[in-house]
């Protein structure tokens, strides 16, 4: 559709309307980055009272945004489909376990999607994400750089916050990137982290209070947050939120923005066929490239092993 400049009237497709979809939803209607926001779900009721509930805050926001609730038809006209569909971790749940319910889930809205005639781009949040990206990118069809994953982009987010706590600087401050599954094979790159600037080993020399235990600690809260937050709120939502906000951010800015996404490795770290988290710039053609960043060796083999483990869950679901 084009308005009266013959401007393009950018489409966001939401499939999911559960607790990350509805997270990012009211988040999206405050940012101003697009001017359509069409939510599916299985559950159609579910669908219309978020848009209900969301057009009714619209006049709140900084500019008007039109959300309703459609169908797989409405994605044939949207720029981004953004997937967080699927059931969600329980208590005590790996992501992986997720896999074969989820795969299947992913294949019938994949196939809902391009029926419409979408030929956009597609970013995945569903887990396990790594699996659920590459399913999507496999059944799609589209080109490898349209289709990426949420990948570790939370988890870095979450370092950056308890390294920021710790250092006593901003985390916007603290370079650092986990990367490898969206899960408990994920690393931390330590090697190539600058906290303002700084190393991790200057700032361990230059200050004794700083350990490489504490630095183990707060990877390992990393790697685990979305347990911990499961087993006291039942679910995690508002910073995946946030961090799919981001990426769409990211696409529709053409911000050419590093991020740690999951996205597709054709022999970048040794990779191939896979989607995994790795820093990558982001623009409005969806993965301008994979960064391939200086890692050590052990980082290396936590990489590979991350990989491994991603493979082998795929495997019966490919
Ligand atoms: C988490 C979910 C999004 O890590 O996997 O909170």
């Amino acid at each position: 559709m084009e308005t009266l400049n013959h401007a393009k009237v950018t489409r966001v497709a939401l499939v999911g309307a559960g607790a990350v979809g509805a997270s990012f939803a009211y988040q999206l209607t405050t940012a101003s980055l697009c001017e359509e926001l069409v939510i599916i779900d299985i559950n159609k009721a579910k669908a219309e009272g978020e848009a209900m509930d969301l057009n009714h805050g619209v006049s709140f926001a900084s500019s008007p945004m039109r959300v309703w609730a459609g169908d797989y038809a409405d994605c044939g006209a949207a720029d981004i489909v953004v997937i967080t569909a699927g059931a969600p971790q329980k208590p005590g749940e790996t992501r992986l376990d997720l896999v074969e319910k989820n795969a299947k889930i992913m294949k019938s809205m994949i196939g809902e999607i391009m029926a419409s005639g979408f030929d956009g781009m597609i970013i995945i949040a569903s887990n396990p994400v790594d699996i659920m990206t590459h399913l999507a990118w496999k059944y799609s069809g589209l080109p490898k750089h349209r289709v990426f994953g949420s990948g570790t982009v939370l988890d870095t987010s979450r370092l950056r916050y308890m390294l920021g706590d710790y250092f006593n600087v901003d985390p916007r401050n603290c370079h650092a990137y986990i990367m490898g599954e969206h899960g408990d094979t994920e690393f931390a790159a330590w090697s190539n982290a600058r906290i303002y600037g700084k190393s991790v080993e200057q700032l361990l020399e230059e200050n004794d209070e700083y350990t490489w235990e504490d630095l183990e600690d707060i990877y390992v809260n990393v790697r685990d947050a979305a347990y911990h937050i499961i087993e006291r709120k039942g679910a995690t939502y508002y910073a995946i939120g946030l961090g799919l906000l981001r990426l769409v951010k990211a696409v529709l800015r053409n911000e050419n923005t590093l991020l740690t996404v999951g996205a597709y490795l054709d022999g970048e770290y040794g990779l191939h066929d896979i989607h995994i988290g790795v820093p990558a710039i982001i623009n409005r053609q969806g993965v301008r490239q994979v960064v391939e960043i200086e890692l050590s060796e052990e980082e290396k083999q936590k990489m590979h092993h991350s990989a491994d483990v991603l493979m082998k869950t795929m495997q019966p679901v490919l």
